[in-house]
Order: C-alpha cells, then sequence, then structure tokens
C-alpha cells in the first residue's frame, strides 16, 4: 500500500500498481481522505445476501452455515471470511443467497423495484442488482433483464435459474432495440452503466492496467448515450435509476447532471437515507430534496433520513462495499407514451398433454408460472404481464419448463428450482451432513427408496435439480455444466 503514490507513470512495481494518474485525481477529489481510501480501495470483502425468494432472513439465521457479520444495510446481507468459500456450498447451489459486493447490494436495493412494477434491468449481467430487485418484486410484475453480450447474459440466465426467479426474462439486445419494441413502458430502469471500473482496481489487473483517462472519458460519452436512450423506455412519473462502480466524476454526477440539462422531462428523485453514504453534487443533484409524497421510507429509522438525496457516493473507506456511484431520477407525468399491451401468443400448437400430466402429478396444487409458451418443443412459462416480445433477441423468454419428445416430457432444471419443493407430491430430500449432497453436485448416482420417476432432489428442502428414480437408484440429472469437479 505504501507503494501507491510516488509519482511515476505506475505506481509501485507488483501487480497491486495503481496508475499515477488515477492517484492524481483521487487526491484532488479527497484530500486528506486519500490514504484511507487507498487502503479501503486495496482490501477485499466477501459478502452475501439472502434470497428471500428460497428463504427469510431468520430462517436464513437459524441455519447459516456460516462465520458472518451482518450488515446494516441491506438486510439479510453478511460479511463473511473468504475462507468460508460461500461459493462451494450446497446452499448456494439452491439459491439461499448470493455473492455480491455490500455497495453492489446497496445500489440493487436504492433501485427500490416492488412487486407488480415492470422493471428493466438494462445492463443487467451477471444479475446481482437483478437477483437483488426480483427478491424485492417478490415474483409479482415484470423483470426484463438485458445484456448486451450474450455469453454474460447466459451468466444471468444462470442465476436467474439458481435464484428460483420466475417473473423474468433475458434479452440481450442494444437499449435502441428495446426502445423500439416497448417504448416508455417501465416503471423502473436500472442503468447499472459498464464504466472504467476504478472500484475493481484490487480485484481486478485488467481494470487497474487498461485504465487511462482517455478511458474514462470514453466511457462518460458511453454512458451518455446509454442513459439518454434508457430514458425513452421510462413511463411518465416512472424512475430511472443510473449506477457505476467507479469514481471519476466525469462518469458519475457529470453524466447525469448532463443527462438532466438535455432531458427536462426528468428530475431528481429522492433516495432513502443509508447511513455512510455521502451525497452526491453537482448543481441540481447536490441539493437536498424534500420528499413531498412520503414515499421514501426511512430505511434506517434515523434522524438523519430527514435529509433525501438524489445521488450518492458509496466510498469503500466510509462503509463496506468496493466504491459506488448511484442517482434516481423520475420522468414528469402526463406525457403520452406508447403502452403496447400484453398479447397472449395463445397455446402452443405443440399438444401439452405429457406436460400438464407431468406437472400435476409432480406438484398437484402448484400453480404454473405463468402462460405456456414452445420454442420448437421446448416449453417456457412467460410470466403474465409480458407484452409480445416477438422480433427481439430473447435468451430466455421466462422459466423454462422442459421439452416435448412424443408423447414424453422431459423436465428442465429451471423448473426444478422455480417451484417451491415443499409443494411437490414426493422429493429426494438430502440433509445438508449426507455425502449424498456431493454425491448429487459431483453428478453422481446416489440411492434411496421411494416412488419411481422424476422428483426435485433437495438440500435441507432446498431444491437443487432433477433426479430421476429408477429402483431404488437416483439417477443425477444435475447438469453438467453447473456440477462440481469431483
Ligand atoms: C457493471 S456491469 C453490470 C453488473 C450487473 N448490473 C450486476 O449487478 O451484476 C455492466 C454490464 O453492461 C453490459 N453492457 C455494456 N454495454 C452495454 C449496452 N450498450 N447495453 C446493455 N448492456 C451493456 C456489459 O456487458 C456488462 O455486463
Amino acid at each position: 500500500m505504501e507503494s501507491w503514490g510516488n509519482g511515476s507513470d505506475r505506481i509501485g512495481e507488483d501487480a497491486s500498481t495503481l496508475p499515477a494518474a488515477f492517484v492524481a485525481r483521487m487526491k484532488e477529489m479527497l484530500g486528506d481522505e486519500l490514504p484511507a481510501f487507498l487502503a479501503a480501495l486495496s482490501g477485499r470483502s466477501t459478502a452475501l445476501r439472502v434470497n428471500p425468494l428460497r428463504l427469510s432472513a431468520d430462517r436464513f439465521e437459524e441455519i447459516a452455515p456460516f462465520d458472518r457479520e451482518h450488515l446494516a444495510y441491506p438486510s439479510g446481507a453478511y460479511l463473511v471470511p473468504a475462507e468460508e468459500r460461500p461459493g462451494r456450498h450446497p446452499y448456494h447451489a439452491a439459491g439461499l443467497y448470493y455473492i455480491q459486493d455490500p455497495g453492489a447490494m446497496v445500489v440493487g436495493a436504492l433501485a427500490g423495484a416492488r412487486p407488480g412494477e415492470r422493471v428493466l434491468d438494462l445492463s443487467a449481467a451477471p444479475g446481482g442488482k437483478t437477483t437483488l430487485m426480483a427478491g424485492m418484486m417478490d415474483g409479482a410484475g415484470v423483470l426484463v433483464a438485458n445484456d448486451v453480450v450474450r455469453s454474460r447474459a447466459a451468466q444471468l440466465a444462470g442465476n436467474l435459474e439458481r435464484c428460483g426467479v420466475t417473473n423474468a426474462i433475458v434479452t440481450v439486445e442494444s437499449v435502441a432495440r428495446l426502445v423500439s419494441r416497448f417504448g416508455a413502458w417501465f416503471d423502473r430502469v436500472l442503468v447499472d452503466a459498464p464504466c472504467s471500473g476504478e472500484s475493481m482496481f484490487a480485484k481486478s489487473e485488467a481494470a487497474r492496467t487498461e485504465w487511462t483517462p482517455d478511458v474514462v472519458l470514453g466511457c462518460a460519452r458511453r454512458q451518455m448515450d446509454l442513459l439518454l436512450a434508457a430514458g425513452d423506455l421510462v413511463r411518465p412519473g416512472g424512475v430511472l435509476v443510473y449506477s457505476t462502480c467507479t469514481f471519476s466524476r466525469e462518469e458519475n454526477e457529470d453524466v447525469v447532471e448532463d443527462f438532466l440539462a438535455r432531458r427536462p422531462d426528468f428530475s431528481p428523485e429522492a433516495l432513502p437515507f443509508v447511513a455512510g453514504a455521502s451525497p452526491a453534487g453537482g448543481p441540481v443533484l447536490s441539493e437536498a430534496l424534500s420528499d413531498p409524497d412520503g414515499e421514501t421510507e426511512d430505511l434506517q429509522h434515523s434522524a438523519e433520513a430527514s435529509s433525501s438525496f438524489a445521488a450518492y457516493r458509496l466510498w469503500p473507506h466510509h462503509m463496506p462495499g468496493a466504491g459506488h456511484f448511484v442517482a434516481a431520477l423520475r420522468r414528469v407525468e402526463g406525457m403520452e407514451s406508447r403502452l403496447p399491451e400484453p398479447r397472449s401468443k395463445g397455446s402452443p400448437e405443440i399438444s401439452l398433454r405429457s406436460f400438464r400430466a407431468f406437472f400435476q402429478s409432480t406438484w398437484p396444487d402448484a400453480t404454473i408460472p405463468g402462460r405456456i409458451e414452445a420454442r420448437g418443443s421446448t416449453l417456457f412459462a412467460v410470466p403474465s404481464g409480458v407484452p409480445d416480445v416477438g422480433g427481439l433477441n430473447v435468451l430466455r423468454p421466462g422459466v423454462e419448463l422442459g421439452t416435448i419428445h412424443g408423447d414424453r416430457f422431459e423436465p428442465a432444471h429451471s423448473l426444478a428450482l422455480a417451484i417451491p419443493p415443499e409443494q411437490a407430491a414426493s422429493r429426494i430430500d438430502l440433509p445438508l451432513e449426507s455425502p449424498d449432497v456431493l454425491r448429487y453436485l459431483t453428478g453422481h448416482t446416489i440411492e434411496a427408496e421411494g416412488p419411481p420417476g422424476w422428483w426435485p432432489v433437495t438440500v435441507d428442502g432446498f431444491a437443487l435439480g432433477w433426479g430421476k428414480r429408477v429402483g431404488s437408484t437416483i439417477k443425477n440429472h444435475y447438469p453438467k455444466g453447473l456440477r462440481w469437479p469431483s
């Protein structure tokens, strides 16, 4: 750390070096706080938040398998010692929690998605904030998760599946094409913009070595274009949230101030109070806002919550997390917008008999999470309220249900994770301590008596995937791409 900041082009000589120009800029921004900032920037923390679609924070407390330290915000979030390796735990495979930077959690929570809303996460991969917002929506409303990079969107779809999100579709689209299809349709749009990633310097050598002041300016231009176009996706009265994980003014306050100057149909929107977050400035943004509708929640029951701000910086030396910027803007009411009517495609032409029989016998009292649509012989449950998205590049139109093979239905992995396993007529439940959990996650068969056929395999009652029982042998249908190394 001492070596950071000695005036050469790149500070220090090992992998933990920082660009000198970056340090100089930060010194200008932070003054005496620079040493504390640099110390915090070099730290790494492992944190996770409980997935409320799987269990409550109280229930997690009862079964949590790790040493942990509560984070103040959001609820159900913890710092965990890295050596606990929470990503290599069966509860992770079952989607009980999501591993995420604490600051990213705050941003996702401040994005403020509510049940029943139409929400767009424009640059969503790998899905940290999408899965958080999905938890806040509690399965109600429509969540469109988009990323322009297909491989990253696939990762996003995998995380939505693991977390049991049933009300999301995943698209791989440019913002312009989303605008031409949806128009001003969304109650809430999050632009978690691609940025110069200055808060990632400790974690990513590429972020450090590729950084230059010109990269910052290039990012700022791209962010401005993205945000301006994203504004057209927000319905009048809806909210646009902009965030980055970088520190430069150019990519943060300047983008939002410039946006406000060019889009008089938007104004700063009060964010809830968060302890440790610093109000972020600019001529328009830094004004404390009154909260005329009384909508802003006092999330931490603090007297300080009487002032509300439209933008925050989450500095790594003031609060846990790598460092973020977040701002909220509301589109003024009173403009016409084009709202495509949700249009059902009707029942697919393919026979659903085998699927319906399978679903009914597996979960006699459960509801299919959406309307059924077929792509070839593969069935999906499209969340209700999703308009016709024909013409868009849709990676995941909803929950993949499975595939019809003649008069036989083969369920998809997503289906096992989407329906609460306690509703299943039977299941293969493995206690966490059982060696069969590892056998299952590494792709081996297990032995267990019970009814024949496909049943959800669960760990402590939480779904991991499918097993198909023949005699007393459970054939392993945990997807090959997800299996743990033996
Ligand atoms: C900061 S990351 C998003 C992190 C994510 N929101 C999360 O919380 O896990 C930015 C993402 O923007 C995507 N991206 C870059 N340019 C884009 C564009 N023009 N439209 C949509 N997404 C874009 C990148 O592929 C990247 O996945």
